[in-house]
């Protein structure tokens, strides 16, 4: 996955990544589902129908009949069933299991609720509605596995407001993911050349990836600038985890901002980043959540077009370069995941390629 390593250089691919199985990922949003309406979305290469059944319960199904294959989307599903519109077999759609095959008379012996459509653990976390996606010809997961926890944005209150931006990035997860983490793009995609300067950030391990440790923000975001006015010091820890979860986590006080942001693989080199948020500050202020999502919206367009510009130099397959210090979490990112492919491999646990606290300097 990583080409040559030196301390200066890594070689990143330009074109298709590897793919992390066995963990969540988010498919949608729970209100792109409603009634008995089923929900097609790609997730890692695979194509789901997701909908909710008449108690409540999320399902997402691979979008394909288990007999011949047309898509289960277009069946009819009841709320109990999807029924599959080809030859009428009908599917329990939580855990897939089939209820009825039509053509089967009195003399047949084949007992319909042996046969299974490929079901996903399915679940709603912060409006997504998160799938499992495990390891492909891994066959049936027991409704028993332990499966890790489901992502969530952090909250540090009862009382909080919530917002989601989206965007879809034609490109790999991989260059989706170290866009997230890359300090140095800053000044020039989202106009800050400026304010550039020098930074020193300490890094340390976590379980599954690293964290920017609690430090003082400098004041050029507009979070930052408003949990000022409480006139109290801020704390900001930024960590990402393997497959593809950024936390950003602002503390003042009481007052906080917390988000989580993933870059999720759907189709063959496109992702799509989603930005969940939560927060505490103003909650007094009319039209406030407005006012983020403007400006929420307008950053996230701006790492959109440009990855889009990149898109245009990647389908040439050029070769690519990271740098230290400002991309050496692009290459703590491509260290894990190949570490994580290899515990996944060996069932070994995941060896960390960080042994320690490392300080990074860069200027942005
Ligand atoms: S293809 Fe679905 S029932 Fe035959
Ligand atoms: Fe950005």
């Amino acid at each position: 996955m990583i080409g040559e390593v030196t301390r200066a250089q890594v070689t990143v691919p330009a074109s298709s990544a590897t793919l992390l199985y066995d963990d969540w990922y988010p498919a949608l949003r729970a209100s792109d589902i409603s009634g008995k309406g089923m929900t097609k979305a790609m997730l890692l290469g695979i194509p789901l129908v997701l909908g909710r059944n008449a108690d409540g319960k999320y399902f997402a199904m691979r979008d394909a009949c288990p007999h011949r294959g047309i898509p289960l989307s277009y069946g009819w599903f009841d709320g109990r069933q999807v029924t599959c519109k080809y030859h009428g077999w009908a599917f329990e759609p939580v855990s897939g299991q089939c209820r009825e095959i039509p053509s089967l008379t009195s003399q047949d012996s084949l007992d319909p609720t042996k046969i299974y459509a490929a079901a996903f653990p399915c679940e709603e976390r912060d409006g997504h509605v998160w799938v499992y996606v495990p390891q492909p010809g891994r066959g049936r997961l027991r409704p028993e596995a332990e499966l890790p926890a489901i992502p969530e944005v952090p909250k540090f209150s009862a009382k909080y407001r919530a917002a989601h931006l989206w965007a879809d990035l034609p490109c790999n997860v991989d260059h989706g993911i170290i866009g997230l983490m890359d300090p140095a793009h800053g000044p020039f995609v989202h106009n800050a050349r400026h304010s550039i300067h020098e930074k020193t950030k300490q890094f340390e391990p976590i379980e599954n990836g690293f964290r920017m440790t609690a430090h003082q923000p400098s004041a050029n975001s507009a979070p930052y600038k408003l949990l000022g006015v409480y006139g109290q010091p801020i704390t900001t820890t930024i960590d990402f985890a393997l497959p593809n979860r950024r936390y950003e986590i602002i503390r003042c006080g009481d007052k906080w901002f917390a988000s989580l942001t993933t870059v999720t693989p759907t189709a063959d080199n496109n992702c799509r980043i989603d930005v969940c948020a939560a927060w505490n500050i103003l909650l007094h202020v009319p039209f406030f959540t407005p006012v983020a999502k403007f400006f929420g919206r307008r950053f996230v367009r701006q790492d959109q077009l440009t990855m889009i510009q990149q898109a245009e130099g990647l389908k040439y397959n050029p070769s690519l370069m990271l740098i230290d210090d400002a991309d050496r979490p692009a290459k703590w990112y491509f260290e894990l995941k190949q570490a994580r492919l290899e515990s996944q491999a060996s069932g070994a646990p995941l060896r960390h390629p960080m042994s320690g606290p490392v300080t990074l300097r860069w200027r942005s």
